[in-house]
């Protein structure tokens, strides 16, 4: 392992266009949150950095979706993401977002800087233009069949179901996001970086871990599935990529530049950036100097991201970076794989997730239990799967009945016997040690016991291998179990009160330790630790490593003659009604829109009665000129006809809703839409993503119905 004098850690910035889930958490966040904890508690001098990412297809869709304008859409995924990062105890030194202003500017440095060395290629190719939307269709704004996997929902970008890297024009059948149509050719020019001209190096860098016979980092270190996609990409021959596009939404081309009119950078040329000016920003906010970070030889940058970020970290960032000269090379890109939940790809249009801020409102006070859970089931090395019912299981085996049942009895015992004041120990009483009912043992051997086993703990979370790292936190706390039930203090406290002192002494080490070494996993926890200990909070300045330097030295990390707090409960176990709740409510896009509309003041029945909705059929449609949502309509009553302007023509053609069986809300007072008057609203229904459904009576009811 090199040494390295400083870290900078960064979580892949979240797309600003939906709120977080457990998919995120387990994937970009929880697994730097607990490294950077850890190197926090051995002293090194780490920044953890993070943002929104607020630019590209992904918001522009969203946003588009609603009809209403990006920065909405930015603004309120931007909040709801400090929060829910804040709920769950991300320790982000920075989290910024990438339309602050100082991110604009530095992005464009970084273009303008590469463009004046000549790095990127100018070419014009045609490219797909959405002729009805009037807008080019990169990235995600087009799908189609991939070439690859052949996954008919592949973007323009990117195939999600097999990682590959695509360029539209591989799409097959590729079809406009916006319209649905099949979309035309036409000529545009752009900056491409010529990727294929680093495949050389970036092999050597990525494969040896050198470059240029200097080692940047061990490729043992990596993880194999990041190595195995950067090779598999490698072997399949990287194509000059283009670094701009046709958008009006994201970072401007530098002014200077000729041609650069109505382009934006692409989101990935911005986005990785973004990492650069959080780290500015805070910096700023610090006072400190950012440069030594990003551009000294003794600084490790560490990228924690979802597998679907590999080539962008792995190749097409440290090209840039690259490109640039003066920035270092990540030392390693930690991906994890993806989770599941109960058995199917966690979806936000499906509402198939757990969402972070709903855990929030649900389990007050309890987001260690989650982060428990999702770090025990991380996806490290393959994908992986989170269900309530293993939830549960984590929570009431382990965290109830091992960890929080260990220091309940410590502190609950060490109060009865000794007024909760630490007991004085003679050094040569023996007891059983934790490993076998026949293991005599001494109070400064059980030290270093606990000293290797911290130790083993440490050196998986260096690996990455938090799982294991998690498992050996639990261990620690077995072992102490099994200290108190084989010697069974409770049976010789009258006999021996001696060899109870050294039991419930060594007890109480165990459980400061835990204080400590639980952090990075559970911070909550460790603050509750600390207050039954009676000792000040971790602040995560090097106090692990004091508790090291303690344990192996024989010193005791708790003393003598100290007084510890009043028992409280850890944990709680979670019942099955709680667990079944949460079960039926995913997938169950009502309960969310009982959320987000929750149900209107009570009415009487008269006013009920006061509304006369019909059964009507739908004869005629067009569109209202010059109003891209209406459509005029012209409704079949039975005993009348009527004309009612409808907001529904982003939803539905006029083809399309001719002959459609509807309700109307006939008694309406008649108004004047652009200048067509509407005799009566139409009911629909919305779901969760603005999609619009009829309220339709039965196929063959007769026009005119009262509906009631
Ligand atoms: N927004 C991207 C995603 O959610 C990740 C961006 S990571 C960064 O997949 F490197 F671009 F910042
Ligand atoms: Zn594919």
């Amino acid at each position: 392992m090199r040494q390295f004098e400083r870290y900078l850690v960064t979580s892949a910035l979240p797309y600003a266009n939906g709120p977080l889930h457990i998919g995120h958490l387990s994937g970009a966040y929880l697994s730097a949150d607990i490294y950077v904890r850890f190197q926090r508690l051995v002293n090194k001098d780490i920044v953890f950095i993070c943002g929104s990412d607020e630019h590209g297809a992904a918001i522009t869709l969203r946003a588009a979706k609603e009809g209403i304008q990006p920065k909405a859409i930015i603004d309120k995924y931007h909040e709801s993401f400090q929060k829910s990062f804040e709920g769950m105890g991300i320790s982000f030194d920075h989290y910024d977002r990438t339309s602050s202003q100082l991110h604009h500017e530095t992005s464009q440095e970084f273009f303008r800087n590469l463009f004046n060395k000549g790095e990127f290629i100018e070419k014009e190719s045609e490219q797909y233009y959405d002729e009805e939307a009037k807008q080019f269709l990169a990235d995600r704004y087009i799908t189609g069949t991939c070439p690859k996997c052949a996954n008919e929902n592949a973007y323009g970008d990117q195939c999600e179901k097999c990682g590959s890297a695509l360029s539209p024009t591989e799409l097959i059948r590729p079809k406009s996001t916006l319209t649905g149509k099949e979309p035309t050719l036409r000529k545009t020019r752009h900056w491409y970086l010529p990727l294929d001209k680093y495949e050389e190096w970036l092999r050597e860098w990525i494969t040896e871990g050198t470059l240029y016979d200097k080692v940047l980092h061990y490729p043992e270190d990596w993880k194999n599935h990041v190595i195995g996609q950067c090779k598999s990409w490698l072997d399949g021959g990287l194509q000059p990529r283009s670094m701009t596009r046709d958008l009006d939404w994201g970072v401007d081309v530098p002014k200077e530049i000729p041609g650069s009119e109505g382009k934006k950078l692409y989101v990935w040329m911005d986005a990785p950036i973004g990492y650069i000016s959080s780290t500015k920003a805070w910096a700023e906010k610090k006072g400190k100097d950012w440069e030594p970070y990003w551009k000294s030889e003794d600084s490790a940058l560490i990228h924690f991201i979802g597998k679907d970020n590999i080539v962008f970290h792995c190749l097409i960032f440290p090209a840039i970076l690259k490109a640039h000269g003066d920035y270092v090379l990540p030392v390693n890109v930690p991906a994890n794989q993806f989770m599941n939940l109960e058995g199917d790809k966690i979806s936000t249009s499906k509402n198939w997730a757990v969402w972070v801020h709903e855990y929030l409102e649900d389990f007050e006070g309890r987001q260690d239990e989650l982060r428990y859970a999702l770090i025990k089931n991380m996806p490290e090395l393959k994908d992986s799967e989170f269900t309530w019912k293993s939830f549960q299981d984590a929570n009431n085996n382990e965290l109830v009945n091992n960890l929080a049942n260990f220091v309940n009895r410590v502190i609950v015992l060490t109060n009865k016997y000794y007024e909760g004041i630490v007991p004085e120990i003679d050094e040569d009483e023996g007891f059983t040690g934790p490993e076998s009912q026949s293991e005599v043992c001494y109070h400064d051997s059980e030290l270093i016991r606990l000293f290797d086993d911290i130790h083993e703990l440490c050196a998986n979370i260096r690996k990455y291998d938090f799982r294991s790292a998690l498992k050996n936190l639990m261990e620690i706390s077995t072992k102490g179990n099994q200290i108190l039930q084989f010697n069974e203090p409770w049976k010789l406290q009258k006999e021996q009160p001696e060899t109870v002192k050294v039991i419930m002494n060594i007890c109480l080490q165990y459980v400061t330790a835990i204080s400590v070494i639980c952090r990075p996993f559970m911070p909550f926890t460790s603050d509750k630790l600390r207050t039954l200990l009676n000792l000040d909070p971790i602040k995560e300045e090097g106090e692990l490593d004091d508790l090291l330097f303690q344990l192996a030295d024989g010193e005791h990390p708790l003393k003598a003659k100290h007084q510890i707090g009043k028992p409280f409960h850890l944990f709680s176990r979670i019942d099955d009604d709680v667990i079944e709740a949460q079960v039926a409510k995913l997938g169950n896009t009502g309960a969310k829109a009982a959320i987000k509309n929750p149900i209107k003041e009570t009415i009487n029945f008269d006013d009920f009665m006061k509304l006369d909705i019909r059964t009507a059929v739908i004869t005629e449609a067009e569109k209202v000129p010059k109003a891209d949502k209406l459509l005029k309509l012209a409704l079949d009553l039975g005993f009348e006809q009527r004309t009612v302007v409808s907001g529904i023509a982003a939803h539905f053609t006029p083809e399309e809703v001719v002959g459609k069986s509807v309700s109307l809300l006939a008694n309406l007072a008649p108004r004047k839409i652009r200048g067509v008057e509407s005799q009566g609203m139409i009911l629909m229904a919305e779901d969760d993503e603005g999609k619009l459904s009829f309220v339709s009576p039965e196929d063959g009811w007769p026009n005119g119905m009262i509906i009631k």
